[in-house]
């Protein structure tokens, strides 16, 4: 059996998770709702990228306890380039951390971009970014990665890179 699981807190893992659900009739569902994860075979796990952290990702995969046949993909969703070798490595690094080897080892891993709308964030969430832009304001250009360019370049604005082309991997994987 297959599942397309999120975690998303404002919507843009949400709606890839749901366009994923439509292009292969994959139920897909949060998860906070999953109940039984070692029923599925086959587990797409988008989750939106908090401080390096996949949202739900952790808690969800780590319970899963037989490998045999097991198909694990992970996409995860956030602000930065996908196309920065350095933002994915970190990602990546990121996602080695928060699993059991085991489920790393089973795991094929991609990049898709979100959006934010600064309107909307709550309250620890602004505070969060405030923070970080009052920090890279001082920094050297040249230090910047991609990740802290892009939260200077959209602070306090609505932007959305949300692209369902780049599900086609991710698809082509499942089938
Ligand atoms: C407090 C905070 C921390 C974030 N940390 C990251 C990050 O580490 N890497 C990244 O690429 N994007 C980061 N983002 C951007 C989110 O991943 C992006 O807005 C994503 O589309 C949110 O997904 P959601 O709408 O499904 O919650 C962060 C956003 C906020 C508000």
């Amino acid at each position: 059996m297959k599942i397309i699981i999120y975690g998303s807190q404002y919507g843009t893992t949400r709606q890839y998770a749901q366009e994923l659900s439509k292009r292969t009739g994959i139920e897909a569902e949060e998860y906070s709702d999953i109940k039984d994860i070692n029923q599925y075979d086959t587990i797409i796990y988008l989750g939106a990228l908090y401080a390096g952290s996949v949202m739900g990702m952790k808690k969800t995969l780590n319970k899963i306890s037989n490998f045999n046949n097991k198909k694990i993909i992970i996409a995860t969703v956030g602000l930065a380039d996908p196309n920065d070798k350095q933002n994915t490595d970190n990602i990546r690094d990121g996602i080695k951390r928060q699993l059991s080897e085991e489920v790393y080892n089973c795991a094929s891993i991609h990049f898709l971009r979100g959006g934010i709308d600064y309107n909307l964030l709550n309250l620890k969430h602004k505070t969060m970014m405030a923070f970080v832009h009052r920090r890279l304001k001082g920094s050297k250009e040249e230090k910047k990665t991609a990740e802290e360019k892009v939260i200077l370049e959209t602070y306090g604005k609505k932007v959305d890179y949300i692209d369902f082309n780049a599900l086609n991997p991710i698809i082509d994987e499942i089938q």
